[in-house]
């Protein structure tokens, strides 16, 4: 089998590289270890920035979105039983931020891709990339129990922080940069409508919490616990009686509650590997980076990725120039970092550090206090929520 580009994984970031490649003209296949069905169904994030949203008209899969997303103005900060709303519009100039599940933005890009002919090998087993040092880069796999030979020019591993291309380059070749954060959250999926209309972020002294939603029959919620608490420890009626403390506020607000369709609890950390690339392997989204999901940045940052990386591609297979290609990492980690520190900075705004002092807890307040009063404050907040704007690195 050959192709142009062989890509590993279908996440946000290989099923978007593949489509914007194909818009190209520039053949890929994507491999992938897990069915069809597991990857469109795994609930993870649901904030999309304005220029992922933008890309998604663009390319013609944004069919869904204009249905289903639901275009949000503004969000709200709330602390010391009281809310301050961030008018996210009013404060960029016009952007918005749409809601709209990562697994639907799977399903619409995995949709396209395969009315358009393109190829993605689901449940592919023992999936390995080789010769990306030299000039003959592949992508074996096992489907069906046949073994599988994939040629290409490049590689992409787009396989998230678990998946085995950034592991198969000599750990010499790499500098990582990480931090785990001491806590993790609790998220759940109820059959019941939102109770607000925006997103709530509360900072509380039990904790951090978050409301936000999928539609507006299902709400999506999340709580700080232990970052290895387990799920059992947490029966139904627990979970309503935490929340409702930590959404409380002085005017008596309540959050409406419905049957939990699905709950678990995901840990924290931030993580960056420099360079994201290394001879004909590029890294894109969670293989390369990971961000603490307060702020939303994560599946936004892997849609920046690939659009640098889609670009320098196409430089390459139109006029034969490397130069973009080899800037991939430097262009990209520009934003990485950028994105890191927002969502590094809004995780400690928001979240109970146990070793925090007295000192650090008035500081916190004194920090939300400052954003939710301050319009260059806020200004700075809405600017990054919404999403920096493109780097091409020009
Ligand atoms: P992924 O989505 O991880 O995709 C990688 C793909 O590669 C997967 O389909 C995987 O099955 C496949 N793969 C892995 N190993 C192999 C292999 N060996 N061979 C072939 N394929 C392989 N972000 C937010 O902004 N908000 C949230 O609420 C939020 N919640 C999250 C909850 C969880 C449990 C996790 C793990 C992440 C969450 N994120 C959240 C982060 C966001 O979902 C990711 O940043 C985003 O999915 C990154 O996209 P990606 O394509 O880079 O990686
Ligand atoms: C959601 C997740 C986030 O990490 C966030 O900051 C906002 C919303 C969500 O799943 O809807």
């Amino acid at each position: 089998m050959r192709t142009q580009v062989g890509i590993v994984g279908a996440g946000p970031a290989g099923l978007m590289l593949s489509h914007l490649l194909h818009s190209a003209g520039i053949e890929s296949v994507v491999v992938e270890n897990r069915s069809r069905r597991y990857v469109e169904e795994r609930v993870r994030a649901g904030v999309l920035e304005q220029g992922t949203v933008d890309l998604m008209r663009e390319i013609g899969v944004g069919e869904g979105l204009q249905r289903e997303g639901l275009i949000h103005h503004g969000l709200e900060l709330r602390f010391s039983r009281r809310g301050h709303r961030i008018d996210l519009s009013g404060l960029t100039g016009g952007s918005t931020i749409t809601i709209y599940g990562q697994n639907r933005v799977i399903k619409d890009l995995t949709d396209a891709q395969l009315a358009a002919g393109g190829q993605i090998f689901f449940e592919a087993e023992d999936v390995s990339v080789h010769g990306f040092d030299g000039t003959k880069p592949t992508v074996r796999f096992r489907l069906d129990n046949t073994l599988n030979e994939l040629e290409c020019d490049f590689i992409a591993g787009c396989d998230g922080y678990h998946g085995i291309c950034r592991p198969s380059v000599p750990p010499a070749a790499f500098t990582e940069y990480d931090r785990v954060y001491p806590f993790g959250w609790l998220g759940i999926l109820a059959d019941v409508a939102p109770s607000s209309e925006e997103l709530i972020y509360v900072r509380h002294e039990r904790g951090f919490a978050l409301h936000s939603m999928r539609s507006p029959r299902i709400t999506r919620l999340y709580l700080q616990v232990a970052p290895d608490e387990d799920i059992n420890n947490w029966p139904d009626e627990k979970i309503w009686a935490e929340l409702q403390r930590r959404f409380e506020t002085e005017g008596g607000f309540r959050l409406k509650e419905g049957p939990i369709l699905q709950k678990a609890v995901t840990g924290m950390r931030s993580f960056v590997v420099e360079p994201m690339q290394h001879g004909t392997l590029f890294l894109a989204g969670d293989a390369a980076h990971i961000v603490p999901p307060t702020g939303a940045k994560g599946l936004n940052l892997a849609i920046a990725d690939v659009r640098v990386l889609a670009r320098a591609l196409a430089e390459f297979y139109s006029s034969g120039s490397r130069r973009m290609l080899e800037r991939y990492s430097e262009i990209c980690l520009r934003r990485v970092w950028k994105v890191q520190r927002f969502s590094w900075w809004m995780t400690s705004m928001l979240h109970i550090f146990d070793d925090d002092n007295p000192f650090d807890r008035r500081r916190q307040l004194a920090e939300l206090d400052y954003v939710t009063s301050s319009r260059v404050a806020s200004q700075s907040l809405a600017e990054n929520y919404v999403g920096l704007p493109m780097d091409w690195g020009a």
